[in-house]
């Protein structure tokens, strides 16, 4: 870079603001947390940033050569989403699909509903399904079928967590973030009642006693 001209001190100067962006750490962010909610960090923020840069290399590595579609389940998946596309090197692009639960309880009625579909035909790409949890897998389980009969080149999936102990329907995901135990977390994408979606980790959420009538809808 010749930095005699304004445009290379220009560069230079953006260089810099973006390396100082990303080396130092934002004051954490200030999540309101309600009377009778508690959250307990499980995985920091550079973990997980960590962890998504191996996955997104793993999958560049496996499909080296592929135009790659990244199918982000909203809204959970959204942050995961963004920092996965943006550690795969080479032709990424993005679209998304909704689904919601019928019912209350995924456990006790397992049926799912998609709620937005996909913007165009997945006929012949390799895609990949990147989820925020797998939880019991029905909601998976439900996605793969659909995308399945759509005829992709190839169809993987990509969660942040797992929650095996939780598993009802056989289905499995080709790149896992992390294991975890059976608790209820937030964070990181992940919502109590839309809440704690925009807190930097994954955290665990407990309630008080009191409030465990309205335990966690997964
Ligand atoms: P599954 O169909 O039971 O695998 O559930 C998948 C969906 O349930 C996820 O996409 C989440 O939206 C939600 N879910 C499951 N476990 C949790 C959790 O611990 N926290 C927040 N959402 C969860
Ligand atoms: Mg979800």
């Amino acid at each position: 870079m010749n930095l005699a001209d304004g445009r290379g001190r220009e560069l230079e100067s953006r260089f810099q603001l973006e390396k100082t962006m990303a080396t130092k750490k934002p004051a954490t962010p200030s999540v309101h947390i309600r009377p009778g909610e508690k959250v307990k960090v499980l995985i920091t923020r550079d973990r997980i940033h960590r962890r998504i840069l191996e996955i997104a290399k793993q999958i560049r590595k496996d499909f080296p050569e592929e135009p790659l579609l990244l199918v982000g389940v909203l809204k959970g998946a959204v942050f995961f989403l963004s920092d996965l596309a943006r550690g795969i090197p080479g032709e990424v692009s993005l679209d998304f699909i909704a689904v919601s639960s019928y019912g209350k309880d995924t456990k006790t009625s397992g049926q799912v509903r998609l709620t937005k579909d996909l913007d165009a035909s997945i006929e012949g790409r390799t895609v990949i399904v990147v989820e925020d949890i797998l939880d019991t897998g029905m909601t998976l389980q439900y996605l793969l079928r659909i995308l399945e009969q759509r005829k992709p080149k190839r169809l993987r999936v990509a969660v942040l967590l797992d929650k095996p102990e939780r598993r009802i329907a056989a289905v499995r995901a080709d790149y896992v973030g992390f294991s975890i135990p059976n608790e209820f977390v937030v964070g990181f994408g992940l919502d109590y009642a839309e809440r704690y979606r925009n807190l930097h980790g994954v955290a665990v959420l407990s309630l008080k006693a009191q409030d465990k009538a309205g335990k966690p809808d997964r």
